[in-house]
């Protein structure tokens, strides 16, 4: 591990655990990308830069002589906008007269031990300088004084990178970012799979590849939210690639807001991959003496396909971006009244679902929307976080109080980003809302977005939340979001900044949650958006878990729960169980499939708990007890996919721990089939040299035979909706 500086072919070797990066710095100061990949020992150009006269790729001024030397035909680190670079750059300035051009070279580094925090950013971070490395590049444009500062970070235990850049104005003018991306990646060929994550409400992060093209393949978001639609993941596959094999570079930008994740096939077949903020309606104004950070994004190399990236994903998010009291800890069986009971409860209602909630060995009772101001339906009261005594007359401390006497703890949401127009907030402040000036303000599920750019508004609101946090014995938060952006303007910003809104924004949202959650350390946040719309690392940082989706049908989240896998640690994922018909889709599947599912992610309960009959009840009560035993393998172990619900009707995943002394698999198949093929599953991450006992039959087989000749899925499962799960444990 670690970086290292070649002064006599000016060269940057960055090594993490078994993956190199390499840079370069050609003649006049330009920044080339010349390898990113599997590790090598030392790097001597092998693959050297080939110079050739290309036919419309234009030459820098200095080298006009040699036609050869075009940035149009060179891999870039961080490719600048109108000086022969025809591909897309990965920033845009502008000047006051107006001028978009700009020319950036190197001018100085710094190689240090451990990663220095990104200010009013969610980032990767270290524990001990020894875990990882960090090298910042200083290019400059010299004529207008603009320094951007480079940084990459590597770590010693993941094929894991991290990277984001800074621009500081030192000139004597106002420069205006319109672009600032916080990765390029050039790559010399383009045999590779484009794979992103896209979706809806309700259908988020359904995986998609396809082979890259000619031209620009992007996903982006410009919601206002990192949103339901598309994540802020992409891969690259080399061809070929599967699960278990093959080379992936995979993509996540550590941001919750407008995104941008593109690559670019460009004429001689070379791919350029850039992720950052979304340019589109993004502008930053520099003044002199300025500086502007841009988000950080992680990338991750794999030569042992998806499942391999995957891993490392998850290993590195939740030891080094998840913090907090919770990071390590397993996480509560909990009871949502959500779809129970929606608006419609009150005290005695709650306490009835709580008291069924520890009968059935649930941990966390978790009261849901509706419980503030006058909220009986979605027109209202956002903002008013002020318990509303009608409902629950004895107070929120009582109430809390009486289910912490049932042994249960209690949990309370909030959507702290919202107003309602029917609401005294907004009677108060009704410029406290993103709007425009002279325009009517859309309203989505009969709400607006709070001006989190401004610092009075997120005074206000980290008062108003904090007040409740501390007035009752609540620890667990589940932090809603349900809707998206639109006329996205502040009422406190100078026309010229107005484009800095929905960053701005960002900017508060990620100091809001900040100052919360550092007060409350004893809470877990769970973070939501209508279900998924904000599942990503940005979030993650201050929110260890997320409601992976408003669809709680068992089906539909075999896909949703998958896809998610690809990038985000099973830890984070909140599962529950709902009742039949499922509520979104009008699905009846059985409990146990419910249970299957939910277990393979952090079990919770979402349905009236009063309504299930004394059989239901003793299955949820076996549930409960069984994933308290398993919990902390599913949690924390390791993920391995076998088989895909986007690739047909059966689902397979399983768990190891570290020492791989336990595995638990679990298999999934949709409909029932005639003349269905023979099924096995063929075992991941298990020591083949190990015997395995199955836990419930005592049956013997050793790692090998569960890896090579696998498991027979047996016959007694009969028809639709069926699931089996298997416990071993090493003997
Ligand atoms: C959307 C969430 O995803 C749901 O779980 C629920 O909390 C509702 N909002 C409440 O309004």
């Amino acid at each position: 591990m670690g970086i290292h500086y070649d002064s006599k072919n000016k060269t940057f070797h960055l090594k993490a655990k078994d993956t190199s990066y390499v840079m370069g710095i050609l003649r006049d100061g330009y920044l080339a990308h010349l390898y990113w990949g599997k590790g090598i020992g030392a790097y001597h150009h092998s693959n050297f830069l080939q110079y050739l006269d290309r036919g419309f790729s234009g030459n820098p001024y200095q080298h006009k002589e040699d036609r050869t030397f075009s940035l149009d035909t060179l891999p870039q680190e961080y490719p600048q906008y109108g000086s022969t670079d025809f591909r897309k750059p990965a920033y845009q300035i502008q000047l006051e007269n107006g001028s978009t051009v700009s020319d950036l070279r190197y001018v100085a580094h710094t190689i240090f031990k451990g990663k220095t925090p990104l200010l009013g950013l969610p980032a990767t971070y270290v524990e001990s300088d020894d875990e990882a490395e960090t090298l910042e590049i200083t290019l400059e444009d010299s004529l207008i004084g603009l320094k951007v500062i480079l940084s990459y970070t590597v770590f010693e235990q993941y094929n894991a990178m991290t990277r984001s850049v800074r621009f500081v104005n030192e000139g004597n003018q106002s420069i205006k970012l319109l672009q600032a991306l916080s990765v390029n990646v050039d790559f010399r060929d383009a045999e590779f799979d484009f794979l992103h994550l896209h979706g809806a409400h309700v259908k988020e992060r359904h995986i998609e590849r396809q082979p890259l093209r000619h031209g620009i393949q992007s996903v982006e978001s410009t919601r206002g939210s990192s949103s339901h639609q598309h994540n802020p993941f992409i891969a690259l596959l080399r061809k070929g690639t599967t699960e278990d094999t093959g080379e992936v570079y995979g993509f996540n930008f550590v941001y919750s807001g407008n995104f941008l994740a593109q690559a670019e096939v460009d004429q001689f077949r070379n791919t350029r991959v850039t992720m950052g903020i979304n340019p589109f309606d993004f502008t930053w104004k520099l003044e002199t003496g300025e500086s502007f950070q841009t988000p950080e994004a992680v990338m991750v190399y794999s030569s042992a396909g998806l499942g391999d990236m995957s891993r490392t994903f998850h290993e590195l998010y939740r030891t080094r971006l998840v913090r907090g009291t919770y990071r390590d800890q397993v996480r509560p069986i909990l009871v949502n009244n959500w779809e129970a009971t929606y608006f419609d409860f009150n005290e005695e209602k709650i306490l009835e679902i709580a008291e069924v909630g520890r009968e059935v060995g649930i941990e966390l009772f978790v009261l849901d929307d509706g419980w503030f101001g006058k909220r009986d339906d979605d027109r209202s009261s956002l903002g008013d976080w002020f318990v509303d005594k009608e409902k629950l007359p004895n107070g929120l401390n009582h109430l809390a109080s009486d289910v912490n006497a049932k042994g249960m703890k209690f949990g309370l949401w909030f959507e702290p980003e919202m107003i309602s127009v029917d609401s005294d907030l907004y009677r108060e402040h009704p410029d406290w809302c993103l709007h425009v000036p002279d325009r009517t303000r859309s309203e989505s599920r009969n709400q607006l977005i709070l001006d989190f750019s401004r610092d009075d508004v997120c005074k206000e609101i980290t008062k108003r939340v904090s007040n409740i946090l501390a007035s009752a014995p609540i620890t667990y938060v589940k932090w809603d979001m349900n809707r998206n952006m639109t006329e996205i303007g502040s009422a406190v910003l100078p026309a010229d900044r107005q484009r800095e809104t929905a960053h701005r924004y960002m900017l508060g949202l990620y100091k809001v949650m900040e100052e919360i959650t550092t007060s409350f350390p004893h809470i877990l946040f769970e973070s939501c958006s209508g279900g998924g719309g904000r599942f990503d690392p940005g979030m993650l940082y201050y929110m260890p878990q997320t409601w992976t989706s408003d669809n709680t049908d068992a089906v539909s989240r075999l896909k949703i729960q998958y896809g998610t896998s690809l990038v985000y640690p099973i830890v984070s994922m909140g599962a529950h169980v709902s009742a039949v018909p499922n509520h979104q889709v009008d699905r009846s599947t059985s409990m146990k499939m419910r249970g299957d599912v939910a277990m393979s992610g952090n079990l919770g309960y979402e349905l009236d708990l009063t309504k299930l009959t004394n059989e239901e009840k003793e299955i949820v009560k076996e549930q409960v007890s069984a994933y308290k035993e398993i919990r902390s393998l599913i949690q924390f172990g390791e993920f391995y996919r076998l088989m895909s619900p986007f690739e047909g009707n059966q689902t397979a995943w399983m768990f190891t721990n570290k020492d791989k002394s336990e595995v638990i698999v679990y298999y999934f198949r949709v409909l029932a089939e005639p003349a269905a093929p023979m099924t096995f599953l063929r075992l991941k991450g298990i020591d083949v040299t190990k015997q395995y006992e199955h836990i419930g039959t005592n049956n013997i087989y050793g790692g090998d035979e569960l890896a090579y000749a696998g498991l027979s899925i047996p016959i007694e499962l009969k028809g639709d909706f069926q699931s089996k799960v298997w416990h071993f444990r090493q003997k």
